[in-house]
């Protein structure tokens, strides 16, 4: 098993451009099922989450070709019953579930798992395919969802944390092909999700308000094959942006969507990182003294769940107090543990962490728990003193494209090795 082997105190300097989102390509690959045409997707990036969908879509009859960061997927025929052990490596895949409803009119998905970020529900998704008409069964750890028609419906999306991206796609996926129009409320408003819809209306759907909490798809017979590239990873560019400023480096970071950052970018400014936007590049420029700031992660346009940990270390290494408090997941503070054997103060208090930042990080063994959790470890450990090995790596590679190769060459002094 890899791991990464890191050793700290080298301010990150150079250039990076930003690969496609992983948030956006997973559904929008899904949605290619929704028609028997071929669909081709650009700007494809090199996860190994994005593997596991195409592994997925093939075991649903689907025929997927990767050429570089170019995905070609036809789904001429289809069953609707899809693999437990491949649904369960990858809980994003819940996303098959709108679109096989949508096509088939049925769809059996073994029912994923929490993970150690939280219970991850799917209450919502059913919810929402219940009210388009279909039959909702559960045995034997599958959901089975069924329905004669699909018929538009008012639906109300919203749960105890707010909306739900993935549901919000599942039901706008089920909905472009039922009969009459569906109202989404409380539909989650995240790039990804008007990424998803801008590809759905390519293909001949009729969807307008996404981006908007209330979405209004009005269904369509059928749909077609189209060509579509997906937006750059807005989480990816926060991450690079956040490891520039806690290496004290400067980095230019290409094709990014900066008007997707809002939330992150204010934060940065207001912790005194300095940051030039122009068009599609932002460069963080090395800046003086940083102050502590408070966190709140929440629905986009909030600040992201999926920055919190990386954000955690940079105040971590900022003198003073800071409070991140994690609004979306229940138990996304696995890294905390990890960051304090680097020698980070921060404790937890409900679902807030309490950062006593300042402190000199050093290099330590430490173990990945989940994705952002590992980027924000590799952050860490390029900001501290001496060596630090981060092991699971595997949680990076489902979501950071090359992403050693890519610090490596801004100056990071960056190995996969064996797991120690
Ligand atoms: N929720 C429910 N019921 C549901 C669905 C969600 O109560 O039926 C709750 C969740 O438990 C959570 C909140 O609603 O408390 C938000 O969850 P959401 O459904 O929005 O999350 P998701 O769609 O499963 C996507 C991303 C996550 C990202 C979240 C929030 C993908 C593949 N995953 O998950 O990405 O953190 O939205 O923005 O798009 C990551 O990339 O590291 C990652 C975890």
């Amino acid at each position: 098993m890899d791991s990464l082997l890191i050793r700290g105190g080298v301010p990150l300097r150079g250039d990076v451009t930003i690969s496609g989102a992983k948030n956006a390509v997973l559904p929008i690959m899904a949605a290619t099922l929704l028609t028997r045409e071929k669909c081709v997707i650009r700007r494809v990036p090199d996860l190994s989450d994005v593997r596991f969908m195409a592994q997925i879509l093939e075991s649903l009859g689907a025929k997927v070709k990767v050429d570089g960061d170019v995905v070609t997927i036809q789904a001429a025929r289809l069953k609707p019953v899809a693999d437990y052990d491949l649904i369960r490596k990858m809980r994003g895949s819940i996303c098959i579930l709108g679109p096989l409803l949508g096509r088939q009119r049925h769809a059996r998905v073994s029912l994923p798992g929490g993970c150690v970020i939280g219970t991850r529900p799917i209450d919502l998704h059913l919810k929402g395919m219940k009210d388009l008409g279909a039959v909702i069964s559960i045995e034997g750890g599958n959901v089975d969802v069924l329905a004669r028609r699909l018929i538009g419906a008012d639906i109300f999306l919203g749960g105890r944390a707010g909306p739900t991206v993935l549901g919000t796609a599942n039901v706008m996926m089920a909905a472009v092909l039922a009969d009459g129009v569906t109202t989404i409320e409380s539909a989650a408003c995240e790039p990804e999700v008007v990424d998803l819809a801008y590809f759905l209306n390519k293909m001949g759907a009729k969807i307008i308000g996404a981006g908007s909490p209330t979405i209004t798809i009005t269904g369509v017979k059928e749909l077609a094959g189209v060509e579509h590239e997906v937006i750059p990873d807005r989480i990816e560019a926060a991450t690079f942006a956040i490891a520039a400023a806690a290496t004290k480096g400067e980095v230019t970071i290409h094709g990014a969507r900066p008007d997707h950052m809002h939330a992150v970018l204010d934060k940065l400014k207001d912790a005194g990182v300095k940051i030039e936007r122009k068009g599609l590049t932002l460069t963080v420029k090395k800046g003086g003294r940083l102050k502590p700031v408070d966190v709140t992660t929440l629905p986009y346009a909030g600040f992201p769940t999926d920055v919190q940990a990386q954000m955690m270390v940079l105040m971590a290494l900022t003198p003073g107090l800071s409070i991140i408090t994690e609004r979306i997941f229940e138990s996304r503070f696995m890294h905390v543990s990890e960051l304090a054997r680097l020698g980070a103060d921060i404790s937890i208090e409900g679902p807030s962490a309490i950062v006593k930042g300042g402190r000199l990080l050093s290099g330590a063994p430490v173990m990945a728990s989940d994705l952002r959790a590992s980027a924000a470890l590799v952050i860490a450990g390029m900001a501290a003193r001496g060596t630090t090995h981060v092991n699971r790596i595997y949680h990076l590679d489902r979501g950071y494209e090359k992403i050693d190769q890519k610090l490596a060459g801004l100056g990071a002094r960056i190995q996969r090795v064996d797991q120690v």
